[in-house]
């Protein structure tokens, strides 16, 4: 390929090398692209805007919702309606599937988003992001409702998210590795700078909200207490710990550096099993963390092969380096 490619023209050479009809992918891509540099802009403008703080409403999962929540959903939303390349949208704050309206041509994909990640840290400046997972449509559905993105995770045939961070860095996989593509704001285009990213199987470091520790299982409370042993346990060496409460910088970290991600399964709240999404958060990971070479689990199962039972389902999430998460699940079973 060319020295420096743009996502478009990589997207364009993944088309040629893989000899495979995706076209549309390819301007779904650049759609998605596009509403994820609008996004960026509007995270970046910050107070001088005046949309930090809370809405005054709740998102479906009757979460405080905060300005931008709101703006980057309508932003992602009409930046993809109109376009003719899918089927209908779901997103992450709103209840019900999105459907294109009838003035509008459709395409042959169906998206899942969450179109602000981790917003809890927009207030106090921290990265946040966006993350997507595109499905098929299925065959002759011309509306499709809730049951028709009801698909296991290996049915993704893409998914990514962007980061706002220091950078506004873009992350894809289509099932042939994962790159990563930098905002060029001057030239208005991601560049691809990270490319076929590899995360090390191995890690000395981990992340987990460790306040939620007296509501564990016991193989996670075995795991953590064994790193924090350190050298004088049986893992015989010392471990380093973060957490952002933003899961696309801490996937982001784990991609540049490898590490293992938990949001496991606790007794907090006894009706919800795990905190993050299925279709929004833990299926797109997961595709990005496996074509990468790492695992992703629940603990008791592949996240990718778990079978959706509603848009908005909540799972246990163990990704990250290969080896760590395989031990994690080791102790599960
Ligand atoms: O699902 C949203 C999210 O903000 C994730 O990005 C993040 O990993 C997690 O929730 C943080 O949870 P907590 O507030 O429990 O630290």
């Amino acid at each position: 390929m060319i020295g420096t490619a743009t996502l478009t023209q990589f997207n364009i050479h993944q088309q040629r090398n893989y000899s495979v009809k995706r076209g549309e992918l390819t301007l779904l891509l650049d759609d998605v692209a596009r509403a994820c540099k609008s996004i960026s802009h509007a995270v970046n403008q910050g107070s001088l805007t005046g949309t930090l703080g809370a809405a005054e409403t709740d998102n479906v999962q009757g979460e405080v919702q905060k300005q931008l929540d709101v703006i980057c959903d309508e932003i992602f939303t009409d930046a993809l309606i109109w376009t003719g390349h899918l089927a209908a949208m779901a997103s992450e704050e709103v209840e019900e599937v999105i459907e294109i309206p009838s003035r509008f041509p459709k395409g042959k994909y169906l998206i899942c988003f969450d179109p602000l990640d981790g917003s809890s840290n927009i207030d106090v400046n921290l990265s946040v992001g966006t993350i997507f997972s595109i499905l098929r449509c299925p065959e002759g559905i011309e509306t499709p409702q809730t049951k028709d993105f009801l698909q296991p995770g290996t049915q993704q045939v893409c998914a990514g998210f962007c980061i706002y961070g220091p950078s506004t860095i873009l992350v894809l996989t289509s099932g042939n590795g994962v790159n990563g593509f930098t905002l060029d704001h001057d030239v208005g285009e991601f560049i691809l700078t990270h490319p076929d990213i590899k995360i090390p199987k191995d890690t000395a470091e981990f992340a987990i909200n460790v306040s939620n520790q007296r509501y564990w299982e016991a193989p996670v409370q075995r795991y953590v207490d064994e790193c924090l042993k350190g050298i004088e346990g049986v893992r015989e060496k010392n471990f380093n710990m973060r957490w952002i409460a933003s899961m696309v910088a801490e996937i982001y970290r784990i991609l540049t550096r490898g590490g293992i991600f938990m949001y496991p399964l606790d007794n907090k709240i006894p009706k919800m099993k795990g905190r993050l999404r299925l279709l929004y958060e833990a299926n797109p990971m997961s595709f990005i963390i496996e074509q990468a070479g790492g695992m992703s689990s629940t603990g008791r199962q592949r996240i990718m092969e778990i079978q959706p039972d509603s848009i908005h389902q909540r799972v246990p999430v163990i990704m990250g380096s290969y080896n760590e998460v395989e031990r994690v699940v080791s102790y599960h079973m």
